[in-house]
């Protein structure tokens, strides 16, 4: 791109804060764009072994003096006889009722994935995957603009991500998938086998970072005959998204170009009657026709190009 050309502004429900890997505790961070209904931040952490408590605050600002209100204090406590969680609200210096959650699934000395889903009216808090507490907001999220983690805690990452935008009205809890940092399976070029082709309501997932000096990323689904269905392909030259037909044809996808050096992105392909829905960085963006016979055929997924991956699953 040549210094004065002018990038299409791009809304910023589009744009995903990159994740943050082994960051120093403590760590406070801005979380882009505030919170809203419908926003999920993903913590993957380790217990010390010794660990007395930590906390994970959804703040009003960062200003040390006087500190900041505190929208959401979500405390772990294991010093006690019976390990619980505190939630609590700091409204102007002063603490609130404190909720009280017994049994807690995190133990120290273990690994966990926290992930914290941000509704209308409360905030759930999901351990490993099973529903843990849901707290009522005492403040309004609009405010909430920063994140702090404090106390006994290892974090190995943080991500920020939109709810599956075509989980939408479902009452299934959402599955953190962990982002891996050094796995061999997620090598680029990419493939996984799909032993048994795609079948409505099935998603396949894919985040990932953008590499620097890009030149293309391909995702692309192939049969036992390895021909190739379909293909899903940004190339930056051009700063343009399409499907590729298996004899070459070129379906534009009409949505802003979210691939940018070392940013952060997430692929959803949606499996449905007659075809794939594709949602980019939690925004739906259409669909592609592909016959139920087809689907059903496909064996491999294959992601090439220049990115690097953290999560692919299906
Ligand atoms: C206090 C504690 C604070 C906070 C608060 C929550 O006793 O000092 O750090 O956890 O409880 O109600």
């Amino acid at each position: 791109m040549s210094p004065g050309e002018k990038l299409d502004p791009i809304p910023d429900s589009f744009i995903l804060q990159p994740p943050v890997f082994h960051p120093v505790v403590p760590y406070v961070t801005t979380i882009f764009g505030g919170l809203h209904a419908g926003k999920m931040v993903m913590l993957q952490g380790v217990v010390p072994l010794k660990a007395r408590r930590f906390q994970v605050d959804f703040q009003c600002g960062c200003s040390l003096c006087p500190p900041p209100d505190i929208a959401i204090h979500f405390n772990p406590r294991f010093h006690t006889t019976r390990p619980h969680v505190i939630c609590n609200t700091l409204h102007g210096g002063c603490w609130g009722v404190e909720a009280r959650w017994p049994r807690l699934a995190l133990q120290r000395g273990a690994a966990f994935l926290l992930l914290f889903l941000f509704g209308n009216e409360e905030v759930k808090v999901s351990v490993n995957g099973q529903h843990f507490l849901h707290y009522r907001y005492r403040l309004p999220l609009s405010r909430v603009d920063t994140l702090g983690i404090f106390g006994d805690i290892l974090v190995k990452a943080v991500g920020f991500l939109n709810v599956n935008p075509f989980a939408e009205g479902s009452q299934e809890y959402p599955v953190g998938h962990p982002f891996l940092l050094t796995s061999r399976r997620l090598e680029v070029p990419c493939s996984r086998a799909l032993p048994r082709g795609l079948w409505p309501g099935q998603v396949i997932i894919v985040r990932g970072l953008v590499l620097q000096e890009p030149k293309d990323f391909t995702l692309s689904l192939r049969d036992e005959a390895a021909r190739v269905p379909v293909t899903l392909r940004a190339s930056f030259a051009d700063r343009s998204l399409a499907w590729i037909s298996p004899w070459g044809r070129k379906t534009p996808i009409s949505a802003p170009f979210l691939f940018y050096p070392q940013r952060f992105f997430e692929v959803l392909l949606l499996c449905q009657e007659g075809g794939l829905k594709l949602a980019l960085n939690g925004q739906g963006l259409g669909a592609t026709s592909l016959g139920q016979q087809t689907l059903e055929q496909l064996r491999e997924l294959r992601i090439s190009g220049s990115v690097q991956l953290y999560c692919v699953h299906y």
